[in-house]
């Protein structure tokens, strides 16, 4: 009796336990036109027989639980098969192996898939049975932070997700670009980025590796950061020469971009607030723009100070010119006035002796020793006449050893008394 007892249940167990269905997934996505593998092993109490095996797909409209059976997408019955998976289907057809294959799938495939198995003393379907999506393109790219009023900002943990509406086939290799640009450590479905900064702001899209045709529209990464690089550009380039018009820029890298500008100017150790805009004009540049400049710029994020420039006005080229005229002009001026001053003095210095100059030359030794004499004598004056004279002809007059043919100049020294 106790023998009975435990035997039969025994007995039961094992018979249940050898009756069932395993599936190795339980949901599966695949890419439209791709294939799909149900891997699925079965067991049947030993001494049975199997009279039909089956995958069958419920209907929309019925319970998705494997109790209403809805289309047959395989069955050992061939005819029994849909004409939806006719051609479509390859059935492992091995002992205790259910695999299924189904190619070229679309979006009408999307469903629960069960198999079931009828042996000469029950029936079974495997529960749970297998949810399968299938993966419509295009990709899209979905955005995801662990804040929720969606700005991104520096230092947040982003994730970039590859997918379609339904879902995401994992297995597939997957490329990702930043400005079309390949990312080459990104390959899977899913981009981290666990510390997002101003670097990663852009346009992001992803495909599969193996056909860019499947590549999505680019989506902008959207990272808000306060003002970065902030520096002065001075327009235009170069010297600044006075009198020039001359604009600086605050230039700036800011998302959002900046509201508010302001210019500071740093002169004897003061700082003075200056401009408000974006741009600071000086219309006609002098000395007195000379100095230090920075701008700040700000936006929602934050505040950023340029470094400092400092501007030096340079006479400019024009003056130059001008200046040096001026100076050739009025150094020329005062030679000419030299010059008139000196002939004056030496025109009333030779205006004095009585008689006119003639324009014979003298030799300044002669002319000395004859002054010389002179100072010796202090009650007179002196004055040297000279005179050429013109004498007739050689033939004509008394010989005389003359060299210098037929003029004579004769010296002679005059004295009268004051
Ligand atoms: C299945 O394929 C065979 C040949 O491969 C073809 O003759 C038959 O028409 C196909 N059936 C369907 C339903 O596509
Ligand atoms: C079941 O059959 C499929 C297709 O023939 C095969 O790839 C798979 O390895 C088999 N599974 C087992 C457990 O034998
Ligand atoms: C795959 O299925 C689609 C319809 O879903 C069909 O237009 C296409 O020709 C099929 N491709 C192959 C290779 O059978
Ligand atoms: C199958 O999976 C999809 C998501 O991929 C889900 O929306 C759907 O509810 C699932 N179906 C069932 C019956 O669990
Ligand atoms: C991102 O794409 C938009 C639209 O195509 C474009 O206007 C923008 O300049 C791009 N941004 C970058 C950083 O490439
Ligand atoms: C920024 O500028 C706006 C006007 O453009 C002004 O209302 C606001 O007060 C300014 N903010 C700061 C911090 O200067
Ligand atoms: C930027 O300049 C302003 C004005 O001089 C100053 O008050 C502020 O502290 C500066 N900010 C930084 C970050 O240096």
């Amino acid at each position: 009796m106790f023998y009975i007892s435990t035997l039969l249940p025994m007995l039961l167990s094992a018979a249940v336990a050898s009756l069932s269905v395993s599936y190795h997934s339980k949901s599966i996505c695949v890419l439209e036109r791709s294939s799909v593998d149900f891997s699925c092993t079965f067991d049947y109490p030993l001494y049975s027989t199997l009279k039909t095996t089956r995958w069958f797909k419920p209907l929309s409209n019925q319970k998705q639980d494997g109790t209403q059976f809805g289309i047959s997408v395989y069955h050992s019955n061939t005819a029994e098969i849909h004409q939806l998976y006719k051609n479509r289907t390859a059935y492992a057809n091995q002992d205790r192996n259910c695999s299924l294959q189904i190619h070229n799938v679309s979006k009408s495939d999307n469903g629960m898939y069960f198999f079931r198995l009828e042996y000469d003393h029950g029936k079974y379907t495997g529960p749970w049975g297998i949810n399968l999506s299938v993966a419509v393109l295009p990709f899209r790219v979905t955005v995801k932070t662990q804040k929720k009023n969606g700005h991104i900002h520096e230092g947040d943990y982003v994730t970039l997700t590859c997918g379609t509406e339904n879902c995401t086939p994992k297995k597939e290799p997957f490329a990702w670009f930043k400005n079309q640009r390949l990312i080459p450590e990104a390959t899977d479905n899913v981009f981290h980025i666990a510390s997002v900064s101003h670097h990663d702001f852009g346009n992001y899209s992803c495909g599969l590796k193996t056909s860019s045709s499947t590549s999505t529209d680019e989506i902008l990464l959207d990272v808000k950061y306060m003002p970065k690089n902030v520096e002065i550009a001075v327009f235009p380039s170069g010297k600044i020469r006075e009198g020039n018009s001359l604009t600086l820029i605050c230039m700036n890298n800011a998302n959002p971009s900046v509201t508010n500008y302001s210019w500071f100017l740093i002169k004897e150790a003061k700082v003075s607030h200056i401009g408000l805009d974006r741009e600071f004009s000086i219309k006609s540049a002098s000395q007195k723009d000379n100095g230090q400049y920075f701008c700040t710029a700000k936006n929602d994020m934050g505040s950023q100070n340029s470094s400092v420039i400092a501007l030096n006005v340079e006479v400019s080229v024009h003056q130059n010119v001008l200046l040096t005229a001026t100076a050739v002009f009025l150094f020329l001026m005062a030679v000419v006035i030299f010059g008139l001053i000196i002939w004056r003095i030496q025109f009333t210095s030779k205006k004095h002796p009585t008689e006119q100059t003639p324009a014979a030359t003298v030799t300044e030794e002669i002319y000395e020793n004859l002054r010389k004499s002179q100072e010796s004598e202090g009650k007179y004056s002196t004055s040297v006449v000279y005179a050429d004279l013109s004498l007739p002809p050689a033939s004509d007059r008394p010989s005389c050893n003359s060299q210098a043919g037929d003029t004579v100049i004769i010296y002679s020294l005059l004295s009268y008394n004051k």
